[in-house]
């Protein structure tokens, strides 16, 4: 899979995909990942990618001439063009899922008050907002979509088993887990984690799952 992020910020996405498990998924050729600045399309001296809303009002618009430029440079037969924003469709496992089968997604970060809406018209393919919250810019956005989508990819996760059993997947959110000393600082592990009895175990979590949901999101559970 393919990933070419179209940001004014490229340092920002620098240490995040080039540690862990991202950083490990492009060593093993799972996934590439390609960090553009949008600044690289411009053509005039002072590499413009902003203007003034026409019909007046604060901030500024991302221009349509570097971005057109850029995604119709960057885009291949059957990509999918998103464009983060906190007005787009809001990210959940099931788009994760979906957009980790790609073979190629083009990401553009917006910034300002918003972007040229003929980009959205004739360049972007679906819209995705990260939650119903407003970022200074859609960078850390795109990283958020990238790590979401990653955990999907065959191979990304050490085990596989571990997506399958963790929170949103199952819809439950997850259990409390512990590992060595059984006792620290007066408190103990819970007796049925050390019994061995899986079955209990296996009992005790889904109770702890539930607990947990119910107080935490009650929505998950309707
Ligand atoms: N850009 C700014 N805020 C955002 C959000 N919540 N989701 C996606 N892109 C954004």
């Amino acid at each position: 899979m393919r990933i070419d992020v179209l940001t004014l910020f490229p340092p920002m996405l620098d240490g995040f995909l080039s540690e862990s498990m991202l950083g490990r998924a492009q060593a093993a050729k799972l996934l590439e990942i390609k960090v553009h600045n949008l600044r690289d399309w411009t053509k005039d001296k002072h590499n413009t990618t902003d203007d003034r809303p026409f019909g007046g009002g604060a901030g500024m618009v991302l221009k349509c001439e570097p971005v057109f430029a850029a995604i119709e440079e960057l885009q291949t037969p059957g990509c999918r063009r998103i464009y983060l924003t906190p007005d787009g469709t809001p990210l959940s496992p099931a788009l994760a899922l979906e957009l980790s089968q790609q073979q190629h997604l083009v990401l553009l970060s917006g910034h300002y008050e918003g972007i040229d809406q003929r980009i959205r018209e004739k360049v972007i393919d679906q819209e995705v907002s990260i939650g119903d919250y407003v970022l200074t810019n859609g960078t850390l956005a795109a990283a958020v979509l990238i790590d979401a989508l990653a955990r999907f990819i065959p191979g990304v996760l050490g085990e596989e088993k571990s997506l399958t059993t963790e929170s949103f997947t199952s819809k439950l959110l997850d259990f409390p887990q512990y590992t060595r000393p059984a006792v620290y600082r007066d408190m103990s592990v819970p007796e049925v984690l050390l019994s061995g009895n899986h079955g209990e175990i296996e009992k005790w979590r889904h109770a702890k799952q539930v607990e947990k949901t119910s107080s935490v999101r009650p929505d998950l559970l309707k």
